[in-house]
Order: C-alpha cells, then sequence, then structure tokens
C-alpha cells in the first residue's frame, strides 16, 4: 500500500494520536498500518537512551566544538557512522542531533553543543555527520530550527532577524545539512522567530524548508515546545514531543472539526512520519538490529574516542616549540580541570559514560607527574564528588522511586548523583516521593546537600525548595539547592527524601569536603612548578557556564584561575596551559605562558587524548571554529538578553570573524581558522582558476619537523557594498617534513547569493572582490583578486 493508502485507511482521531509522542522519547505505534514504536535519543555527545538519566551507560564523545575543529568532513562522517553504531544497541531509530544553531555571541550557554560560528563549516561537517549516521538507517534531526542562539528567556524569547540574515546566515546550515545531507527529521526550536513560534513557523517551515528546498522529510517540536493546535498544525510542525499530552489531540481533532485545519494538512503531517519509519525500518516489518557493537568501554572504542579528540585539539600558542612535550621530561601538573577533567557539557547532551579519564590519569601514565589539585572552579556546589551507592559501593547515589501508596516503583544508582524522574516516564504509576541515599566517602568537615524543586526531609529538618525561574530549562536543568556543615565518622549514610513539586524534575545529592583556602592552593601549585622543567596547568569552564537552560555573562574563567596561571607562569621554567572548554574564554596571562593548547569537552577519552596531544603521538591538528574576543564585549554581537522578550540581531550577517574583519569590533585574541598544529607552513602558487565560481590552488610546504595537517581556508571578500567577508571553502591536506602538496579548494556557489528583501529572491553577487587565503584572517598568506 501507499502512504496515501494507509493515511486515508485511518480515521482522524487515529491519525492525529501518532502525530504526539507516546511518552518522553517514544512515538505510539499503529498494528493496523505496520507501523511500529519508533524510539527517539538525546545526541549529540552521545546516544544516552530513552532515559533522561540513570539509564545505561554509553560513550560520552568529544562535544561538538571539538569535533568540528578538526574542519573534516570524514571525521564527521565517522562520529555520525559511531553514533549510529551506539543507538543500534539501544534499538534507537533516531538520534536528536546534530545542533547547528551558530556561534552568534561567545555567551551563548549552549555553543558547546554546535558546531561553529560560520554557516559554512556548520553545514558541511554537519550534512557529513548526517550521511555518516542515515547511511546505517539511523535518523538525525537537525536542531533546533531557527535562530535559536542563546538560553536567556529561552522559552519566550523572541529572535528579531531580518530575513536576509535569516537566510544567509541562519537557515544556511540547516539549507546545506538537509540537501547535501540529506536529513530525515528537524527539530523546531523554543523561542519565536519575528512574531511567531518556530513551532508555528508557517514562512520558515511551509514556505522555506518544505516549500522552496524541497524538503520531503519530518519537522518535530522541541520538547514542550508546541503553544498551539490549529496554528502550529497549520505552520508545517508534523509532530509534538513529548507525550502522550500535549496541545494537539483533541484540540486538533476538533480544529479539523471547525474547520481550521484541512484534513490534508493533517495526512501530510502522518505521510511525513510514515517516511521516517520506513526509512528507518519501523513500517512494515521491524528491521532487525545487529548484535556484536562495540561497547562503550571497549579498545576499539576507545581509541575512536581518543583520536577524535585529539586531532581537533588546537594549538593557540607554542613559543620555541615547547610542544609538543619531550617524554623525559619531568612535568607540575596543575588544575581542578587536571584532577576532575571536564568530559561535557550539561543540560540534554548528557550522557552516562563508562568512565571519564582525567588529564591526571592520562598523562601520569606517560610522564613524570607531579599532580597539584587547583582552586575551586564552581558557584554551586556540585552533586557529589565522593558520595557511593550503598548498595553497590559504586560513585553516585542510589534512588528510590515510590508511588502514592509506598510501593517501591524503581529503585536505581545514578551515577552522577542526580536523577530525572520525570522525563524517565515508563513508572507502573505516578512518583509520589523519592528517597535519595549515598555513603560518604570521607571524615570530618563536609558539606552536603540536596538539590530538586520540592518538598525536602533530611534527617530531623523539613523544608521546601523552590524554583526563581519558569519552564524545562530554570526549574529543571538547573534547580534550586540546600547545603549544610556536617561532622561525619567514615562511612556515615547521607538520606533524604522529597516530595516532588513538579511533574518531572532532576533531584540529586551533594556532598564534598570543604574548599581549601585559595592562597593555599596556589602556594603549592607554585612550589611544585617551581621544581619541575615544565608545568602543565590545566583549567576551563565547567556545566555552570556550559550548558543548557543558562547563558554566561563572561568570558572570564570562574573562580581563581587567571591568578593560579599567573603564579604558576612567574615561578615555572616553562608554563603549558591547556584549557578545557568549549567556547571562548579569556587568557589575560597570555603573554606569560610559554604554550595554550585548546582541548575542548574531550569526551570520555579526554585525558587520554589530552596526553597524546601534549606529547604529539596523535597531533592535535585543530583550528579554532570560532573567534575569541579579546575583551568581554569586544565582539559583533554580545548580548543574549532579550529587551522586551525581543533579542534583535541587529548585527545581520557580520558575526563572529566577519565583524571583526570589517573592523566593526575591535582585533580578537584568535581569530576563527587559527591553529597552528606541530608543522611549519610556506605557500607559495597561489592561483585562481578562471570561471565563475572559481577554484583556488596553491602549494603548501611543510617546513616544520614533523608530519602535520594544514586546513587551507579561502575566504571572499565581495566588492559590493555592505557584504562581509565569508569563509567559502576549505581543503586539508597531510603532508611530511619537507614535502609539497597541491592544494585546491573549490568555492560552495552558496556563497555568492544574496537575498534580495525587495524582490523576495536570489541574487547573484558580483564577481570581483578579493580571495584571501589564509590560517585564519589573523594570518593570511596570498591575497588574489576575483575576476
Ligand atoms: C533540548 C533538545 C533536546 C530535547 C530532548 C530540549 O530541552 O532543547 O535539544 O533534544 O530537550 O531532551
Amino acid at each position: 500500500m501507499s502512504f496515501d493508502d494507509l493515511v486515508k485507511s485511518l480515521d482522524l482521531a487515529a491519525k492525529v494520536r501518532l502525530l504526539t509522542g507516546a511518552s518522553a522519547f517514544t512515538l505510539h505505534a499503529e498494528p493496523a498500518i505496520g507501523l511500529g514504536e519508533l524510539r527517539f535519543s538525546d545526541g549529540p555527545t552521545g546516544v544516552r537512551g530513552l532515559k533522561f538519566s540513570g539509564g545505561r551507560v554509553v560513550s560520552l564523545f568529544p562535544n561538538a566544538t571539538l569535533l568540528a575543529s578538526s574542519w573534516d568532513p570524514h571525521a564527521l562522517y565517522e562520529v555520525g557512522g559511531l553514533l549510529a553504531e551506539e543507538a543500534m544497541a539501544q534499538e534507537i531509530h533516531v538520534v536528536l542531533g546534530p545542533t547547528i544553531n551558530l556561534h552568534r555571541t561567545a555567551l551563548g550557554g549552549r555553543l558547546f553543543e554546535a558546531y561553529s560560528e560560520d554557516p559554512l563549516l556548520t553545514g558541511k561537517l554537519a550534512a557529513a555527520y548526517v550521511r555518516g549516521m542515515q547511511d546505517n538507517g539511523i535518523a538525525a534531526c537537525l536542531k533546533h530550527l531557527v535562530a535559536n542562539e542563546s538560553e536567556t528567556e529561552r522559552n519566550t524569547v523572541e529572535s528579531v532577524v531580518d530575513e536576509a540574515t535569516l537566510r544567509e546566515l541562519y537557515l544556511l546550515p540547516f539549507e546545506i545539512a538537509a540537501l547535501d545531507g540529506g536529513a530525515w527529521s528537524m527539530m523546531a526550536a523554543y523561542n519565536d522567530v519575528n512574531g511567531s513560534p518556530a513551532t508555528e513557523q508557517h514562512h520558515v517551515i511551509n514556505e522555506v524548508v518544505k516549500g522552496e528546498w524541497g524538503y520531503p522529510g519530518l519537522v518535530m517540536s522541541d520538547w514542550f515546545a508546541t503553544k498551539s493546535a490549529a496554528p502550529a498544525a497549520n505552520g508545517g510542525l508534523d509532530l509534538v514531543m513529548p507525550g502522550p499530552g500535549g496541545p494537539w489531540g483533541e484540540a486538533l481533532v476538533a480544529a479539523v472539526h471547525q474547520g481550521l485545519v484541512t484534513e490534508d494538512v493533517i495526512d501530510d503531517h502522518l505521510s511525513r512520519l510514515l517516511l521516517l519509519a520506513q526509512r528507518v525500518g519501523a513500517l512494515g516489518a521491524e528491521r532487525s538490529w545487529p548484535s556484536s557493537l562495540p561497547r562503550p568501554d571497549s579498545a576499539v572504542r576507545r581509541e575512536q574516542l581518543t583520536r577524535l579528540a585529539a586531532s581537533g585539539m588546537t594549538v593557540l600558542k607554542n613559543e620555541s616549540d615547547v610542544l609538543p612535550l619531550d617524554r623525559s621530561v619531568r612535568v607540575a601538573l596543575i588544575g581542578r580541570h587536571a584532577v576532575e577533567t571536564i568530559g561535557m557539557g550539561g543540560g540534554s547532551a548528557q550522557v552516562n559514560p563508562p568512565h571519564q579519564v582525567s588529564v591526571a590519569t592520562g598523562l601520569s601514565e606517560l610522564l613524570d607527574v607531579t599532580v597539584v589539585d587547583g582552586v575551586e572552579v564552581r558557584t554551586r556546589p556540585v552533586p557529589s564528588r565522593f558520595l557511593t551507592d550503598p548498595v553497590s559501593g559504586v560513585a553516585g547515589i542510589r534512588a528510590t522511586l515510590y508511588d502514592a501508596d509506598g510501593a517501591v516503583l524503581e529503585d536505581r544508582f545514578c551515577p552522577r548523583s542526580t536523577t530525572m524522574v520525570g522525563m524517565d516516564d515508563d513508572f507502573p504509576g505516578t512518583v509520589a516521593s523519592i528517597r535519595l541515599a549515598g555513603r560518604v566517602g570521607a571524615d570530618g568537615p563536609v558539606e552536603l546537600g540536596v538539590l530538586g524543586v520540592g518538598s525536602w526531609t533530611v534527617g530531623d529538618a523539613s523544608f521546601s525548595l523552590e524554583a526563581d525561574g519558569h519552564g524545562f530549562g530554570e526549574e529543571v536543568l538547573t534547580p534550586p539547592l540546600w547545603t549544610g556543615r556536617y561532622d561525619v565518622a567514615p562511612g556515615f549514610l547521607f538520606e533524604a527524601t522529597v516530595t516532588p513539586a513538579l511533574p518531572m524534575g532532576l533531584f540529586g545529592l551533594i556532598g564534598h569536603s570543604t574548599p581549601r583556602a585559595t592562597v593555599d592552593v596556589i602556594d603549592d601549585a607554585v612550589r611544585a612548578a617551581a621544581a619541575a622543567e615544565v608545568a602543565v596547568v590545566v583549567v576551563g569552564l565547567t556545566e555552570e557556564q556550559e550548558t543548557e537552560s543558562v547563558d554566561k555573562s563572561t568570558l572570564r574563567l570562574p573562580g581563581a584561575q587567571d591568578a593560579l596561571v599567573e603564579a604558576v607562569a612567574g615561578a615555572a621554567r616553562r608554563t603549558v596551559v591547556v584549557v578545557n572548554a568549549a567556547t571562548p574564554v579569556l587568557m589575560p596571562w597570555l603573554s606569560r605562558v610559554d604554550a595554550v593548547l585548546w582541548a575542548g569537552l574531550p569526551g570520555q577519552e579526554g585525558g587520554h587524548a589530552v596526553a597524546a596531544a601534549l606529547l604529539g603521538d596523535i597531533e592535535p591538528a585543530g583550528r579554532l571554529v570560532t573567534t575569541f574576543p579579546a575583551a568581554d564585549g569586544a565582539a559583533p554581537a554580545w548580548s543574549v538578553t532579550p529587551v522586551d522578550g525581543k533579542l534583535r540581531y541587529d548585527e545581520g550577517t557580520f558575526i563572529g570573524y566577519r565583524g571583526h574583519y570589517a573592523e566593526r569590533a575591535p582585533e580578537p585574541a584568535f581569530w576563527m581558522g587559527h591553529g597552528l598544529g606541530y608543522g611549519t607552513w610556506e605557500y607559495s602558487d597561489v592561483r585562481l582558476a578562471a570561471g565563475d565560481s572559481p577554484a583556488v590552488t596553491a602549494t603548501v610546504k611543510n617546513v616544520g619537523a614533523r608530519r602535520s595537517r594544514e586546513v587551507v581556508q579561502v575566504y571572499w571578500q565581495p566588492d559590493e557594498a555592505d557584504e562581509p567577508v565569508r569563509l567559502v571553502g576549505w581543503s586539508a591536506v597531510t603532508v611530511e617534513p619537507g614535502e609539497s602538496a597541491l592544494v585546491t579548494v573549490q568555492p560552495d556557489e552558496r556563497l555568492w547569493r544574496r537575498w534580495d528583501s525587495a524582490a523576495s529572491s536570489w541574487r547573484r553577487l558580483a564577481g570581483g572582490g578579493e580571495f584571501l587565503v589564509a590560517r585564519g584572517l589573523g594570518d593570511i598568506r596570498a591575497t588574489v583578486s576575483g575576476k
């Protein structure tokens, strides 16, 4: 039977039922038409599975900016394939990623999930990821459509973006990943765009995406983002997530009966859902799932994740070739991020990995290392540093979920000391209360506490914790907390019970030792640095800054980390700084250190990857995917705070390097595209072939001492007024020392288009202008006139 026949065989109510999820991450099956249950999982740094937390152990991948720093579509194709394996191992059909919003301002809390400030780089890498995943019959989901670049007031903010900017910048990655990558699904965002919710965007979804691009795939809502029945259904939204409740159901059936929505519109949504189901093998006979896929802690997965992480790491500075480190060198390894390396950002991208290798562990396996903990890096206490499950003794806590009669619904181990209850909704009843328990792995004075919205009982104390914001982000992903000082004996069991105030919520236990005085920590670091040949200081951000639901307010490193680096640099013979963060940070100490390695959020094998990069076992051949401003505010777009509910994208298409190059912002600390690797390069014979969108060729010679990978980047500055410089293509080559290679870069035609708002159509920009062949626009190697 054709889709049409299948759809027509169902009555209206049966059709509409299928257009809202059945649970947090599943869809309804419909045996009458051979439709099986479709199962979704979050990506993009690992396939977490059907539970928000407390779910199965899965591989934790390097974060999106680190993967993108490879500028390597082959690497992203590989990532898509590996994520598909992780999905197949769990019988998941759809992985919710890649995130292809742009780095409009460095303050965006979720930039760690997205690739770059550049639409071409983002689109091309996303297309490769999509192909890698979908070649295995697992659907990718491009998110979040569209103009969703920051988190402040994220459920209500209206992004105000002119049509040219929307199309030339923010829609371009979706266009490339949908057309070149053939993505099978997309997710409509939380925010409004130019007056209507992203989930009701007739213009964007119906006219541009499904109309002009001819996109045949499915558009689902972000979780709880759908605000209406008829306007959303008519606006092109195909599927409401999650379910089973929500604004469609009977209201949409009624809207059809009232003539507000035609049944053809419903049929189109359902046909798109059936196409998705067919593509992932959930229509007709259920697909067979492979049985022997690599486990998250298998040697093969560890090699893949180490290599992918290390090769995206980026050498920002390397005076006198202090890197790669000699294996005989005595190292003082300093910093909280050295001992507790941050492998992932916060929010829905989190997964439960089998382990997270710290830099201290990774480097100590290969070198003579003295490890010194660093200064505090958080303002909110982390859920737990040293609580263990009273049942298994493993790091984490035990959560027991009860119904209203006191019967146990589930008893689970929570590896992150938190549990997300409402989203894990496959319980046999409603959760009325939760008992959390953890054994304290220390004695003496400690700080213990709880987090989550509800009524708590902790020992003899009873109190309520309330959220200070509204919505999924504020109440659930960054819930309120309470802590108290305790003096505990070894093996103390800390227990708390909560009656949740929200149907869904994040609940957890907090536990850590009382922090040491900063001055003592820095003294210890200085002593260790002075005694070593090289000091390696690992600094960075945490999930307090790099998270869904919250934006940053500064690019300064949290806590006294800058003071720590300054002090170490003053005492050490050589200082190498490793930055464990996904997005730009300020480096006031830059001129006083010898080398800086940007390490991103390197995933479960982070420490091994940093060690391999520092020693040169794997070349950290990354190039920045976003421009690092030199100071807070020194960027073409900065504020993420809506004014009267509106966030105006007034900088137009001049974000990131485009705006800096046009002198709309001061010279940045580092340009997008910057990255030294371990090679030294000479460029010659840079030429432009004739033609409408001409290819650029260059000969690159590796005059350094090591085999290295060069990324030849071509930017174009049009002659026309008010047109920013733009990346039009790139090509990478790996060259032995002393050898040369001829590189051809074929610019992408789509960067020659300009949206003519008056005519409501594209027009081609005049040729001419200048091609800049550059290693980031701070290091332009050749300029060629366009013809
Ligand atoms: C996020 C999405 C995610 C969804 C499901 C939302 O909060 O914005 O990116 O896929 O939750 O977890």
